[in-house]
C-alpha cells in the first residue's frame, strides 16, 4: 500500500566521506526507494561534514550553534521521518556522529527544561525515526547477548528524549559477508524507503 508523501531525511552516520562504504549504499537505496515512492528526502553525510567537538557543558547549554549546526538543525526540523545509518564502532555509533547530535540536539532546539521537578519537554514530537546499524558479528549476538545497549541508548535517550516515535531499528550483522547478502540487505532498506517506515 503506498505510503502518504512524507518529508525524510537521511542521516549517514559513516565517518567516511568518500569510499565505497556499505552503510553509504544502504543510505542511497533508502532514498531510491523513497524517492521511487514519491517522498521527499534530503541527506547529511556525516563523513562530509565539519562537525566541531563538543567540549563545555556551558555551550551546550547556552551558545549559540554555528550557522552549519543551525542549518543541521532546519534539516531535521523539516523532515517527518529521520533515518539514521552508521557503522557500529567499538560497541557504539562512530565517535563523529555522537558529535553531530551533541552539536544539533541542544536545549531550545531538541528539548526544554521542565522547570522543577518536571521532566523535559520533548520539542521534536510528531517525527518517526529508523535505525539501520551495520556490524560484524551477527545481529542476534548484538541483540541477546550485548542486549543491544547502544542502539538502546540512541533510540531512548537520544531520539525518544527529544520527542521522536515511533522508532524502528534494523541491524545489519556480518555484514563483512557474502555479496548476495548485502545485495538483499540493499533490496529490503529500498522497500524500506518505498514506504518511508
Ligand atoms: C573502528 C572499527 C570498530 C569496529 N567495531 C566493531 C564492533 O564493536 N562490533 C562489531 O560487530 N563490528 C565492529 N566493526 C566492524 C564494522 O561495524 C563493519 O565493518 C561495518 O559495519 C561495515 O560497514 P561499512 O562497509 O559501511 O564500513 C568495527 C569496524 C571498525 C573500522
Amino acid at each position: 500500500m503506498a505510503s502518504k508523501p512524507q518529508r525524510i531525511l537521511i542521516l549517514d552516520g559513516h565517518p567516511d566521506g568518500g569510499g565505497r562504504r556499505f552503510v553509504h549504499a544502504l543510505a542511497e537505496a533508502y532514498a531510491q526507494g523513497a524517492r521511487e515512492a514519491g517522498h521527499e528526502v534530503r541527506t547529511l553525510s556525516v563523513g562530509q561534514l565539519d562537525i566541531p567537538l563538543l567540549r563545555k557543558g556551558e555551550d551546550f547549554q547556552a551558545g549559540t550553534p554555528s550557522r552549519e549546526v543551525q542549518r543541521w538543525q532546519e534539516a531535521l526540523g523539516w523532515a517527518g521521518h529521520l533515518v539514521v545509518l552508521y557503522p557500529l564502532w567499538l560497541g557504539d555509533m562512530p565517535a563523529a556522529l555522537k558529535a553531530f547530535f551533541e552539536q544539533v540536539l541542544r536545549p531550545g532546539f531538541a528539548f526544554a527544561a521542565g522547570g522543577g521537578k518536571r521532566l523535559p519537554k520533548k520539542l521534536l514530537k510528531g517525527r518517526s525515526a529508523r535505525v539501520i546499524v551495520t556490524m560484524g558479528m551477527p545481529a542476534l549476538f548484538y541483540r541477546w547477548y550485548y542486549r543491544a545497549h547502544s542502539l538502546k541508548n540512541l533510540e531512548r535517550n537520544i531520539l525518544a528524549f527529544a520527542g521522536f516515535g515511533p522508532i524502528r531499528s534494523t541491524v545489519i550483522g556480518a555484514v563483512d559477508g557474502k555479496a548476495a547478502t548485502r545485495k538483499a540487505w540493499l533490496d529490503k532498506v529500498r522497500r524500506l524507503g518505498r514506504r518511508a517506515a
